[in-house]
């Protein structure tokens, strides 16, 4: 099969559900099976084979050991869901919704555990290495997630703060994505380096249009429910920079805004601050160049420059999506 970027996401696909992840309890093991089942863009293990690719050309074995990303990153959703309180993923009702809370809590955590059991075929030479990266990455996902529940309840969070914040969250599984799939192709440690390089500045982009999407996306295309981020008081760079921004008059209706108890008010209303303010203005040109950097650091990379071409357009698209 042709290794472009529409049929490597088939065989993650494919694969993805030809992997059984155990049938009793069903109770344990149908919300995994549906919340995998939703599809998204894959884009983790896309960007790890993509970036293994750079190095060597079969790229079958790097199917297997990237879908612990997926698995992963669906392990933290199911319980990002529950902590935001989100009815929608993907379209479709969230685990917590469709089941309940300890449903979402319990099937995540065998996610976890099964993530770790994709990487068990991997040659001992670089299985202590990527396990270690690995477990690296998730607790650092989990420290960004306690950070973002920590900024709920601030308003003065900064921007620096947030950018912290989403490194953690966010950037740093596309760092270990992009850097996964170099050391299973036998990237040098510079290489390697600038993969993880790479993926967080794209991953920093990223959750910045994330937040954009979660305002000003087209509800019928996003998947998730729009203006969840209002309704929680996250501290988005946009409503950081709205607090910071207003003044006067303003400023008193954002603080009103932040207590109205009418969530569709509240989302209408620091909706428009957000554009009188202009701060969607300045996300995009944030987004930019967090994606300019990281495509700078992936210019450095030796290896194949077809290959390298073709996870930069792939990441290219991404500052363009709509979902
Ligand atoms: C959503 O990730 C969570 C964030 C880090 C913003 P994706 O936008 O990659 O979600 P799916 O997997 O494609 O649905
Ligand atoms: C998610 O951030 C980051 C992780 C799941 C670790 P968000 O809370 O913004 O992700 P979405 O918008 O629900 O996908
Ligand atoms: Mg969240
Ligand atoms: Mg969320
Ligand atoms: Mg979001």
């Amino acid at each position: 099969m042709l290794a472009n970027t529409e049929n490597i996401v088939k065989k993650i696909n494919q694969t993805l559900s030809k992997t059984s992840f155990g049938n009793k309890p069903k109770e344990l093991y149908e919300p995994i099976d549906y919340m995998l089942a939703l599809g998204g863009k894959r884009m983790r293990p896309l960007v790890s084979v993509l970036s293994y690719l750079i190095f060597k050309e079969d790229y079958e074995k790097a199917i297997k050991p990237s879908l612990s990303l997926e698995v992963f990153h669906n392990f933290t959703l199911m319980h990002d869901d529950i902590m935001d309180q989100a009815p929608l993923r993907r379209g479709q009702a969230t685990v917590h919704e469709k089941w309940n809370p300890n449903t979402a809590i319990l099937s995540g955590d065998v996610m976890l555990v099964k993530a770790y059991d994709l990487l068990l075929e991997l040659e001992p030479e670089v299985l202590k290495e990527v396990i270690t990266l690995f477990n690296q990455c998730a607790t650092q996902v989990c420290e960004g997630q306690q950070l973002d529940m920590i900024f709920e309840n601030r308003n003065d969070v900064t921007v620096d703060e947030y950018i912290e914040m989403i490194r953690l969250k966010t950037a740093v599984l596309l760092g270990f994505s992009m850097q996964l799939g170099g050391i299973l192709g036998g990237a040098g440690k510079k290489d390697a380096a600038n993969l993880y390089q790479a993926g967080v500045d794209i991953g920093l982009g990223f959750q910045l249009k994330d937040d954009l999407l979660d305002t000003f996306g087209d509800p019928a295309k996003f998947g998730k429910k729009v203006g969840g981020d209002i309704h929680s008081n996250k501290k988005t760079f946009l409503l950081i920079r709205a607090i910071e921004l207003a003044k006067d008059k303003e400023g008193q209706e954002l603080n009103k805004l932040l207590n109205e108890k009418d969530a569709t008010k509240k989302i209408s209303g620091i909706t428009n601050l957000y554009t009188k303010l202009g701060v969607a203005d300045e996300a995009n040109e944030r987004i930019q160049h967090y994606f300019n950097s990281g495509l700078e650091s992936l210019s450095k990379v030796k290896g194949s420059i077809f290959r390298r071409g073709q996870l930069k357009q792939f990441i290219t698209q991404l500052i363009e999506r709509e979902s």
